[in-house]
C-alpha cells in the first residue's frame, strides 16, 4: 500500500431545503457571479428561479452562460473564460450535471490565463489558479461536484480529454436529491453505470490495498445495484435518489483511491467513443466494462473477481474461483443491460468497426494503460471488438 494524502475540502450541503445557504456562500467570494447551466432542465424544474431568488437576496450581480452541452465543448469553456475576464467575475456558480460542472472548472482556470483554454488539455498547460467554483448538482453520476477533474470535448480535433488540478475543486456543492427527481430513467441508468465504473476502476487492481476501502467500495456498489432500479421506476423516491447522489460523490472524490497508482482503463477507452460519436459517457462505459473484465481475467487477477462476486453479488464462495469470476461478470452485464436496459453493443449505438484501430491508438496515447492488466493498442482493439 502506498502512502497517501487525504484532503477533500469541498463543503457539502446535502438534502432538501438547503438552498437558503446559497446566497451567503456565493457572496463570500465577491459580488459578481457567473451562473452557468445546461440546456434548460433547471428552468423546467423551477431550480433556476429558486437560485436567482437566492442570488438576488444576497445582492449579487449575476451574469449568465447557458447551453452547456453534454460532453461539454471547449467553445463553451472559451466563452465562459472570456466572460469571466470581461466582467471581472469573482465566483462561478455551476448548476447541472457533470458537463456543466466540468465546463465551469475550466472557465474558472481559463479566467487566469492569456492562452486558449484548450492548451490545458493539448499541452498540459499549468493550472495554478482558478476562480472559486460553487456547484448545484442536478444529476448523480460523475462526482464532479467533489473532485478536481473535468473532461472537455473538442469537436474540431475529435478529442475528448481530461485534466485534474487541485484549484478546480469546488469550494461548496449543494446536493439536493429532490432536484434529481426529473432525471429520466435512461440518464439515471447512465449515471449509475458511471458511478459503478468509477468504483470498479479503483477496486480492480492487483496492488495491495486497505481492506477497509474495499469494503467501502463494495458497499457503494451494492448501493448502486440496489437503488438504481428503484429510482428508475419511482423517480421521486427520496431514499433511492439520496443514496445514488451521495455515492456518486464518494465514488470519485479521492477517498477510495487510498494511494493507488494504477491507471484507469475503461475511462480512457470510453472517452474515445464520446469524442467521435458524442455518446453518453455512462452508456459507453456500460458497454466496455464487462468486456474489459472478461479480457483481464486470468489466474493472476482471478482473486479480485472472486472477492467482487462473493461480496457484491452474493455468489457461492465454495464454487471454483474461475466459475465465480465468470458468474460475477455475467451478473454485472445483466445488471447493466437487463435491469438498467442499456444498449449492450457498439453496433446498437452506431459505433463502427472501422474506427476501432484509431480509437484504440488514441485511448492509450500510443503507449500502454497500466491498469488491472497493461493494455496496449492491440489489447484495446481486442476489447473494442468484443463490444461490437
Ligand atoms: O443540459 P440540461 O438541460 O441540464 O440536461 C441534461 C443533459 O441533457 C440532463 N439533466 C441534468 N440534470 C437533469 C437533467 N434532466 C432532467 N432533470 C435534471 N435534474 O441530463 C443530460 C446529461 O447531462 P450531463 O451533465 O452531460 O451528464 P453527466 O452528469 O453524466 O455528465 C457527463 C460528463 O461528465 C464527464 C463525462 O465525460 C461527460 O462529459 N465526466 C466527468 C468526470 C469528473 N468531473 O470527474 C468524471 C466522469 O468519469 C466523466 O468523465
Ligand atoms: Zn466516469
Amino acid at each position: 500500500m502506498n502512502p497517501f494524502i487525504y484532503d477533500i475540502p469541498t463543503r457539502v450541503y446535502f438534502g432538501e431545503n438547503q438552498l437558503h445557504h446559497l446566497g451567503k456562500e456565493v457572496a463570500a467570494y465577491g459580488k459578481r457571479v457567473l451562473l452557468t447551466y445546461g440546456g434548460g432542465s433547471i428552468k423546467k424544474i423551477g431550480l433556476y428561479d429558486a437560485i436567482r431568488a437566492e442570488l438576488d437576496k444576497a445582492g449579487m450581480e449575476v451574469y449568465e452562460l447557458a447551453g452547456i452541452a453534454p460532453n461539454p465543448r471547449i467553445d463553451s469553456v472559451r466563452a465562459g473564460a472570456n466572460l469571466c475576464k470581461e466582467k471581472q467575475i469573482d465566483v462561478i456558480l455551476a448548476v447541472g450535471g457533470g458537463s456543466t460542472l466540468d465546463a465551469a472548472k475550466f472557465m474558472a482556470a481559463g479566467a487566469y490565463v492569456d492562452h486558449d483554454p484548450w492548451e490545458f488539455f493539448s499541452s498540459n498547460a499549468p493550472i495554478e489558479k482558478a476562480l472559486p467554483l460553487i456547484t448545484v448538482l442536478t444529476l448523480s453520476a460523475t462526482g464532479s461536484e467533489m473532485d478536481c477533474g473535468g473532461v472537455i470535448s473538442n469537436l474540431e480535433t475529435q478529442d475528448k480529454l481530461g485534466r485534474l488540478a487541485p484549484p478546480l475543486l469546488p469550494k461548496v456543492s449543494f446536493l439536493d436529491p429532490t432536484v434529481t427527481y426529473s432525471v429520466s430513467p435512461y440518464q439515471t441508468a447512465c449515471g449509475a453505470a458511471d458511478i459503478l465504473s468509477h468504483i470498479l476502476e479503483v477496486y480492480f487492481t492487483t496492488e495491495k490495498d486497505l481492506y477497509m476501502l474495499d469494503c467501502f467500495m463494495e458497499g457503494m456498489m451494492k448501493t448502486v445495484i440496489r437503488y438504481t432500479p428503484i429510482a428508475m421506476k419511482e423517480p421521486t423516491n427520496y431514499e433511492a435518489r439520496a443514496n445514488l447522489m451521495w455515492t456518486s460523490s464518494w465514488a470519485i472524490n479521492g477517498f477510495v483511491n487510498g494511494g493507488k497508482e494504477h491507471d484507469w482503463s475503461c475511462h480512457p477507452m470510453e472517452h474515445e467513443l464520446s469524442a467521435i460519436y458524442d455518446i453518453t459517457h455512462g452508456l459507453g462505459l456500460a458497454i466496455i466494462t464487462p468486456r474489459w473484465l472478461e479480457y483481464c481475467l486470468d489466474e493472476t487477477t482471478v482473486d479480485k473477481y472472486v472477492q467482487f462476486g462473493v461480496n457484491v453479488f452474493g455468489i457461492d464462495a465454495s464454487l471454483p474461483p474461475m466459475t465465480i469470476a465468470r458468474e460475477a461478470i455475467q451478473r454485472l452485464a445483466d445488471f447493466l443491460f437487463k435491469t438498467l436496459q442499456l444498449d449492450d453493443t457498439f453496433t446498437k449505438v452506431g459505433i463502427k468497426a472501422e474506427d476501432i484501430p484509431h480509437m484504440a491508438r488514441k485511448a492509450c496515447g500510443g503507449g500502454t494503460l497500466q491498469g488491472l492488466k497493461p493494455l496496449a493498442q492491440a489489447d484495446i482493439e481486442a476489447i473494442f471488438k468484443m463490444c461490437i
